[in-house]
């Protein structure tokens, strides 16, 4: 897997009304937690609705070379028997995780409190990320790790052979740092606490708490303070996955710039950490509704109703919020340069150390197709060109990013002239059949010399 195979170029032009109902795949993060929890609990989880994109097949690779039982027995529907907290078996392979961040760092946190060793890589991108983030809170459990200069992959973690409760505060707004050392507390006798300034996505204290972990979430001058008491018995549990937010971005995005446009993208999981972008586009005057909102599963879930809105405005987009949007800048930034004014995005330095720098991966791409793009360390603007009025015509590198290249993709479908994808393989990673299902709508997306 971190050979990464033969780039697939792709054209996005300016097509005609998206019209239709778009069902999006499962939600990633949401996915790789049900895996990694599965296996950790005593007894046969059952998932459906899991994506089934490359990123999280990795973990589930990843969670068999640790000894579950994971098997994939039908479209989306998988039972992982788990060997319970603590029970980890050592790989004999190296685990690689392909493109996914979220995956190496949440396995590194579950093996490090267990008496094994694992050694850890990925493809490009991913052994450009930094792990520090995570290696630093395990090293206080008494794991040890070595990697390359600069805390990178390949790394090798050995496990805490006698692991203390750790107290950490996270000293940067990340669910994968929260979630790594959560996950290594599980096998630690007495609490382990986490203090977050900012709120991050939570779906792994939810999924604790479902999976009977006993863990509290108190809000205080400090923070969200979360405290997980460790060795529980993790009871497997049936887990419905929502369709993921950060994929129906896209579709409910593109419906906004292409004129005519009326999309319904719906079971969408909205839970607050996570619907951000589309409290922004309401913000910028979108015409964007919530349908039959309702709980499903212990998240709030509704249908995602997008028509063309020619009217939307630049805004500033409140900094406090980039946490529960961090993975949907790219595809705002595409929005923004169709509405009119200046769309303003600071407090947003995590986004250089995604799966690319995807600050300079869109401002690189957006003014080549015309457009003005501002950026410091931790902001960026876009100034809009209304909304028929970004230029396009360039070739954009999608730098093995998947939402890159889904943004300029989008892009394209709004252009005066087309947009060509240098690759648009990373696609697979989060967003499998993301092609068909934008033709569907009535996209012109295809692959090219091949
Ligand atoms: C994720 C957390 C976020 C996000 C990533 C998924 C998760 O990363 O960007 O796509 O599932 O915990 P950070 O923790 O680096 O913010």
């Amino acid at each position: 897997m971190s050979g990464h195979g033969p780039a697939i170029p792709m054209t996005s032009r300016k097509c005609g009304p998206l019209k239709g109902e778009a069902r999006v795949p499962g939600d990633k993060s949401i996915s790789h937690r049900s895996l990694i929890l599965g296996a950790m609990a005593v007894g046969e989880t059952h998932i459906t609705g899991l994506l089934e994109g490359e990123d999280v097949l990795g973990t589930a690779d990843a969670m068999r070379a640790f000894g579950a039982d994971v098997e994939r027995v039908g479209e989306g529907e998988w039972r992982v028997n788990g060997v319970g907290v603590g029970g980890f078996a050592e790989p004999e392979q190296v685990i690689d995780c392909g493109n996914a961040g979220t995956g190496v760092r949440l396995i590194m946190g579950a093996m490090a409190t267990q008496p094994i060793t694992a050694t850890f890589t990925g493809d490009a991108s991913l052994r450009a990320r930094p792990m520090g983030r995570v290696t630093d809170p395990i090293a206080l459990f008494g794991a040890q790790s070595y990697g390359r200069d600069g805390g990178r992959l390949p790394m090798t973690v050995v496990g805490a052979r006698q692991p203390i409760a750790v107290r950490y505060t996270t000293p940067m707004a990340s669910a994968q740092v929260k979630s790594a050392v959560l996950l290594a507390g599980l096998n630690v006798p007495g609490k382990t606490v986490v203090i977050e300034k900012e709120a991050t996505r939570d779906h792994t204290e939810r999924m604790l708490a479902g999976f009977g972990a006993e863990i509290t979430v108190e809000d205080t001058d400090e923070g969200h303070v979360i405290t997980l008491t460790g060795q529980p018995e993790l009871k497997p549990q049936s887990i419905v996955v929502p369709r993921d937010p950060s994929s129906a971005a896209f579709p409910v995005c593109a419906a906004l710039i292409v004129p005519g446009s009326e999309v319904l993208v719906p079971n969408i999981g909205l839970n607050p950490t996570r619907a951000g972008l589309f409290y922004t586009l309401q913000d910028m005057g979108a015409d964007l509704t919530f349908e039959n909102e309702r709980t499903e599963g212990g998240e709030p879930v509704a249908d995602l109703h997008a028509r063309y809105s020619p009217h939307m405005k630049g805004i500033v987009v409140p900094p406090e919020r980039a946490a529960s949007m961090i993975d949907e800048y790219p595809i705002l930034s595409v929005v923004a340069a169709f509405a009119t004014g200046t769309t303003n995005m600071p407090g947003v330095h995590e986004l250089r150390v995604k799966e690319s720098d995807r600050i300079d991966a869109m401002a690189k791409g957006l003014r080549a197709a015309g457009v003005v793009v501002e950026e410091g360390e931790d902001w960026w603007a876009v100034d809009g060109m209304g909304p028929e009025g970004v230029r396009g015509g360039a070739t954009v590198a999608t730098v093995l990013d998947h939402r890159i290249a889904m943004s300029f993709a989008c892009l394209g479908m709004a252009s005066q002239k087309p947009i060509h994808l240098d690759d648009g393989s990373p696609i697979a990673t989060s967003f499998p059949g993301f092609e068909p299902l934008m033709a569907g709508l009535g996209a012109q997306l295809v692959r090219t010399n091949t």
